[in-house]
């Protein structure tokens, strides 16, 4: 199994460079956003939870999210598939924690962390663009936008030296043309 994390703030592009790795490397995307706008849309109790949180650009407690994406994780195992792309996950250390041990016990490898450094100016600057359009009540105005990115320096950033340690850690640079970040990311994948 190939089983990646694509790393790094709001606006990075952890999405936008998913897309294409899942198709060129058949993975399961598992993306906790996704995920936790999919649950809002349904209006379950665990959306109407999470919708508090990610309304003000604050993370979702980690049991939500821990519990949710074991559930995935075995969903997606029944179906035999190649590996898995966590986007937006982990993002605290007791998160990281709980998927090495979810991992350790499946018996499945995590093979590297990739992550997509990108300046703070280039993350706001994409994601107000992005605001325009996407309905995304946490893509409205800059406020919102910069206490995501807050969050991300306090809660997520740790992760990254979490990894470090494990020697996992790949530092991409994230800025340039989606083909080139995405050129960068298939050679560290390729380097395994
Ligand atoms: P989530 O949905 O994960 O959002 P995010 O990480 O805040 O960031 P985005 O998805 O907005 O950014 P991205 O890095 O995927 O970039 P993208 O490719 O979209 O989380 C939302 C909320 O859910 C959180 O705030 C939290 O409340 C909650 N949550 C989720 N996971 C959680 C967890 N594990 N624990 C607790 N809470 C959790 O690109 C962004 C824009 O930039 C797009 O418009 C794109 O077209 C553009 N773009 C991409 N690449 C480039 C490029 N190279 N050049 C120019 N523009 C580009």
């Amino acid at each position: 199994m190939l089983n990646l994390i694509l790393f790094g703030p709001p606006g990075s592009g952890k999405g936008t460079q998913s897309e294409g790795l899942i198709k060129k490397y058949q993975l399961q995307h598992l993306s906790t956003g996704d995920i936790l706008r999919s649950e809002i849309a349904n209006q379950t109790a665990l959306g109407l939870e999470a919708k508090k949180f990610m309304d003000k650009g604050i993370l979702v407690p980690d049991e939500v999210v821990i519990g949710m994406i074991g559930s995935k994780i075995d969903a997606c195992m029944a179906q035999d598939v190649a590996g898995f792309i966590f986007d937006g996950f982990p993002r605290t250390i007791p998160q990281a924690e709980a998927l090495d041990r979810l991992m350790s016990f499946k018996n499945i490898p995590l093979n590297k962390v990739l992550s997509l450094e990108v300046s703070e100016q280039e993350l706001v600057k994409r994601l107000l663009e992005r605001g325009t359009t996407s309905g995304r009540a946490d893509d409205q105005n800059e406020e919102i936008i910069r206490q995501r990115v807050v969050e991300y320096r306090i809660k997520t950033e740790p992760v990254a030296g979490f990894y470090d340690k494990q020697k996992k850690l790949v530092r991409i640079k994230g800025e340039g043309t989606v083909d080139e970040i995405f050129t960068s990311l298939c050679k560290a994948i390729d380097s395994l």
